[in-house]
């Protein structure tokens, strides 16, 4: 494999193959993800500093247990055995993410070299394993100082993000081909800044909807200086957690119960960025909460710098309704308005419903609305209380069903016509589940944190016989 090879084609996607079993398109990438803060550890190392995760995981009642992820699966002394690891799985991708406070200490400056060899080592050692890096610039580890400073409800994160996108992109531009901007804005802006279930910790509408914005043009103004820095072959990305809706009943109502959440957690990122909008709906919704003044003459111009693929990660439906949602909410002007039900059936240990039908709704709602952008799965995967065995094994069935179920779903997807190209499972390794702490397993290696002990799940061997079929046993 050549160093940066990874632009996809424009042209229509590729196609399945046929039988035996559900077999996917030739040169379908199949990865495995991670983030720095959930596995890294080394948390003041080569002179990291703080991001808001750090801060907020010292803050008590914040994290499960108090957990930190100060050690995490510590993964920046043992990559060269995780990346040797994911080889022999045969992974051909790897989705990781950059620390921001690691290769930028406190958001300004020039970069730290200790910081960047890190990754410069990470990525040749992928390299020479045949491993394609994918490299997320930011999967929610902020700069402290730049939290002090007003965090993402303040434009200038925005700059800074820039900034910071090109310092990367000098270091690591020869031999990534892939570069994700934004790990789930939502998530950032909504959990953070909205009902503060996440790192900042913040409860304001006003906030969460500033930052999304400012989260939007990090995306777009990141995107203009990786293309202006990354060979012409690179692919530029962004990673959304698109929620797939159902209303609770075929009503009316309902149906404008989801029409809202829509707009709050999926228009208010794909039509800036893909159509150089806001959603009047969104903006009607949100009158009582700001009149978007904070977005400024040409912002929309910036926010849809073109990209080369959108990044969907994908859990679990939401089933909505018309009511209320308790406060503090992460729903900035639909609170009052829409209620959650949770689904029936199996769920996972996050008590996340097992639906694999979302994603084939979130991938084939893509190909309509965008139909000639190619698609990556850069997340899936579930979360149970795994553990190993008197024989130290760890058998993990429910997770090789979830798994199987939604490769089911993507190669379904494909067949019907979406430009899907890669899958990445959440995740290599079991890691700090943010505000569940060490709680909640979702690798599909063990990891024993007591003694950082790596030890493959029956789902790792699974996932290493499906890449090495290039699909699913069954018809
Ligand atoms: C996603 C995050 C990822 C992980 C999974 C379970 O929202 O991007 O870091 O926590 O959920």
């Amino acid at each position: 494999m050549t160093a940066v090879d990874a632009r996809p084609e424009t042209s229509a996607g590729p196609r399945p193959e046929s039988a035996p079993g559900l077999r996917f398109p030739t040169g379908f990438r199949w990865g495995t993800a991670t983030a720095a803060y959930q596995i890294e550890g080394a948390h003041a190392e080569d002179g990291r500093t703080p991001s808001i995760w750090d801060t907020f995981s010292r803050t008590a009642g914040k994290v499960r247990n108090g957990d930190t992820g100060d050690i995490a699966a510590d993964h920046l002394h043992r990559m060269p055995d995780d990346v040797a690891l994911m080889k022999d799985l045969g992974v051909t991708d790897y989705r990781f993410s950059i620390s921001w406070p690691r290769v930028q200490p406190t958001g300004r400056g020039p970069a730290a070299e200790r910081g960047l060899d890190f990754y410069r080592r990470l990525v040749d050692e992928l390299l020479d394993a045949g491993i394609r890096p994918v490299a997320t610039l930011y999967h929610w580890d902020l700069p402290q100082e730049l939290e002090d400073a007003g965090g993402w409800p303040e434009r200038d994160t925005a700059h800074r993000f820039a900034e910071y996108a090109g310092l990367a992109a000098d270091a690591l531009g020869d031999r990534v081909a892939t570069w994700t901007t934004l790990n789930e804005p939502w998530c950032a802006a909504f959990l953070g800044y909205g009902n503060g279930v996440h790192a900042p910790g913040r409860t304001s509408d006003l906030a969460a909807l500033r930052a999304a914005h400012h989260l939007n043009l990090a995306h777009g103004a990141g995107a203009a200086v990786l293309r202006g820095r990354l060979p012409s072959s690179a692919e530029i990305s962004l990673t959304l957690n698109l929620h797939a809706l159902r209303p609770l009943a075929d009503t009316e109502a309902d149906r404008d119960a989801v029409r809202r959440i829509d707009a709050v957690a999926n228009r208010i990122f794909l039509d800036p960025v893909f159509h150089g909008r806001l959603p009047a709906d969104l903006v009607a919704d949100t009158a009582a909460v700001t009149d978007w003044a904070f977005v400024r003459d040409g912002d929309l111009e910036v926010t849809s710098a073109p990209i080369d693929s959108l990044g969907v990660n994908y859990y679990a439906p939401s089933v909505v309704s018309a009511g209320a949602s308790p406060s503090p909410s992460p729903w900035a002007g639909a609170e009052r308005h829409v209620a959650f039900t949770p689904a029936d059936g199996p769920r996972t240990a996050m008590d996340w419903p097992v639906d694999a039908n979302g994603l084939h709704e979130l991938l084939t709602r893509l190909r309509d609305e965008l139909p000639s952008l190619p698609l990556l799965v850069t997340e899936n995967g579930a979360a149970y209380d795994d553990y190993a065995d008197p024989s130290g094994q760890v058998h993990d069935p429910e997770r090789v069903a979830y798994l199987d179920a939604h490769l089911t779903a993507v190669h379904r997807a494909i067949a019907d016509g979406a430009d899907v190209r890669g899958y990445f499972v959440w995740s290599l390794l079991d890691n700090f589940e943010w505000s569940y702490g060490y709680s909640k397993r979702f690798g599909i290696v063990h990891v024993d944190f007591a003694t950082q002990r790596r030890t493959r799940k029956d789902s790792a061997r699974w996932y290493a016989s499906v890449i090495a079929r290039g699909g699913l046993e069954h018809p």
